[in-house]
C-alpha cells in the first residue's frame, strides 16, 4: 500500500462486554471503568462497554448501570451495550448509550441456547426494541453463528441473507456478521461477505471473528479483501459466548491493530497505548491471555546486537569452513 493513501479501518473493542461476560471472577466495577477510560484514549472507533441482560444470566456484568454512567467518554468514540429485550433497552437508554447491540443467531439451536427463543420470536423482539429505541441511539444487530453453528453445522448463505434482509426491513442500519465459535475459514468468509456486500453495497457491515481454531486474522484479511472495513476484536484475545460450546478466543485487538498497521492500513489507534491497556488484562482476569504482540513486542522492536569476542568469531568462521568441506 502506498504511503499517504492509507485506507482507514474501524476497530471496535468488545473485551469489556464479550470478554468479561464469561470470566468466572467478577472484575471490580472501578477497574472496569478505569480500563474503559484508558481504551477510550487509544483511538478505537467503538467500545462495547457492557450488557443490560439479566444479572442472573450474566452475573459478571451485573454492574452495567454504574459502569455506563461513570465512564469518562472520549470524543469520537461510540459507547455501546448489548441488550436482549425492551427492558434491557430501557436500562441502556437511561444511561445514554450511543449504540444498542442486539443479538440474533442464524441458527435456531444457538438462538435458543442464548436467549431462550426461536429466531422468529427473536426477530419480533428485535423489531419491538427497534421501535422502542427509535432515534434515541444507533442500533446494530450482531448475527451470531453466521459462518457456522456448533450444534447445527453449516448455515446456508441464503438463510444468512434472508435474516440480514429482515433486520434491514425493521429499520436496523448496522449489521455485524459473527463467527461465534471460530468455525469460519477465509474462503467461506470471502464468499459470504461478497454476497452481502453485492446485495447491500451501501451498508457498512462489520465482522466479528474468533481465533478458536487459529483462523481469526486470516479471516479478517479475507473479509478486508472483499470490502469489509469494520472489525470487532477483544483486548488480549479475551472472550466467548457462555451459551456456545467452544466459543473461546476473540481475535486479539492489539494483534489485529499491529497486523493492519504493519500492512500500511490506518486504524487511528495508538498501538503503544493499546498495549498498555492489554498489559493490565491478565491481572484483571487472573490468568494469562492469548495475545501475541504483548508477549513478543511489535515487529519494530529491536534487540541489542549480539556481542562476540574475537575468539568466538574465529571459532564460528572455523566451524563454518569445516561445514563447507
Ligand atoms: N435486565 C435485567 N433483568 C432482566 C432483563 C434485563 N434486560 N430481562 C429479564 N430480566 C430478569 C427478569 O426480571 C426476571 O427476573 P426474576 O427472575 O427476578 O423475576 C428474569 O430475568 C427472567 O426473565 P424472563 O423474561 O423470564 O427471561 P428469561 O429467563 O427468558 O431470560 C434473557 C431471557 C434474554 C433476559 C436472559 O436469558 C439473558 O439475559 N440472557 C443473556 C444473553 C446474553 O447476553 N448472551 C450473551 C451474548 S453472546
Amino acid at each position: 500500500m502506498k504511503s499517504g493513501h492509507r485506507k482507514r479501518l474501524l476497530i471496535q473493542e468488545v473485551a469489556p462486554r464479550d470478554g468479561f461476560q464469561i470470566e468466572p471472577i467478577f472484575v471490580p466495577t472501578e477497574l472496569k471503568i478505569e480500563l474503559i477510560n484508558a481504551l477510550g484514549r487509544t483511538g478505537l472507533a467503538k467500545i462495547e462497554v457492557t450488557s443490560f441482560t439479566s444479572p442472573k444470566a450474566i452475573p459478571a456484568l451485573a454492574d452495567a448501570e454504574q459502569v455506563m454512567r461513570e465512564i469518562v467518554r472520549s470524543a469520537g468514540v461510540e459507547y455501546c451495550a448489548l441488550v436482549p429485550n425492551v427492558h434491557g433497552a430501557e436500562r441502556a437508554l437511561a444511561c445514554r448509550v450511543d449504540e444498542i447491540n442486539l443479538v440474533v443467531s442464524a441458527s435456531e439451536s444457538h438462538n435458543y441456547a442464548n436467549v431462550c427463543m426461536t429466531c422468529d420470536d427473536s426477530l419480533a423482539q428485535l423489531a419491538k426494541i427497534t421501535a422502542f429505541v427509535g432515534n434515541q441511539a444507533h442500533i446494530n444487530a450482531s448475527l451470531s453463528t453466521a459462518f457456522g453453528c456448533p450444534f447445527e453445522g453449516e448455515i446456508p448463505p441464503a438463510r444468512v441473507t434472508r435474516l440480514v434482509g429482515s433486520l434491514f426491513d425493521m429499520g436496523i442500519s448496522r449489521v455485524a456478521l459473527c463467527d461465534t465459535t471460530g468455525m469460519a475459514n477465509p474462503t467461506q468468509v470471502m464468499e459470504l461477505c461478497e454476497l452481502v456486500l453485492a446485495r447491500w453495497p451501501t451498508v457498512q457491515f462489520a465482522a466479528h471473528f474468533r481465533n478458536t481454531r487459529g483462523m481469526g486474522l486470516a479471516n479478517v484479511l479475507a473479509a478486508l479483501a472483499v470490502g469489509i472495513e469494520r472489525f470487532d476484536a477483544s483486548l488480549g484475545g479475551l472472550g466467548g459466548c457462555p451459551f456456545a460450546p467452544g466459543a473461546s478466543g476473540n481475535i486479539c485487538t492489539e494483534d489485529l491493530v499491529h497486523m493492519l498497521e504493519s500492512m500500511g492500513y490506518s486504524t487511528g489507534i495508538d498501538l503503544e497505548a493499546l498495549l498498555a491497556c492489554a498489559s493490565t488484562i491478565p491481572q484483571l482476569v487472573g490468568h494469562s491471555v492469548p495475545g501475541q504482540v504483548l508477549r513478543a513486542g511489535p515487529a519494530t522492536r529491536r534487540f541489542p546486537m549480539p556481542q562476540y569476542s574475537v575468539e568466538q568469531q574465529q571459532s564460528a568462521v572455523g566451524s563454518q569452513r569445516r561445514a563447507h568441506h
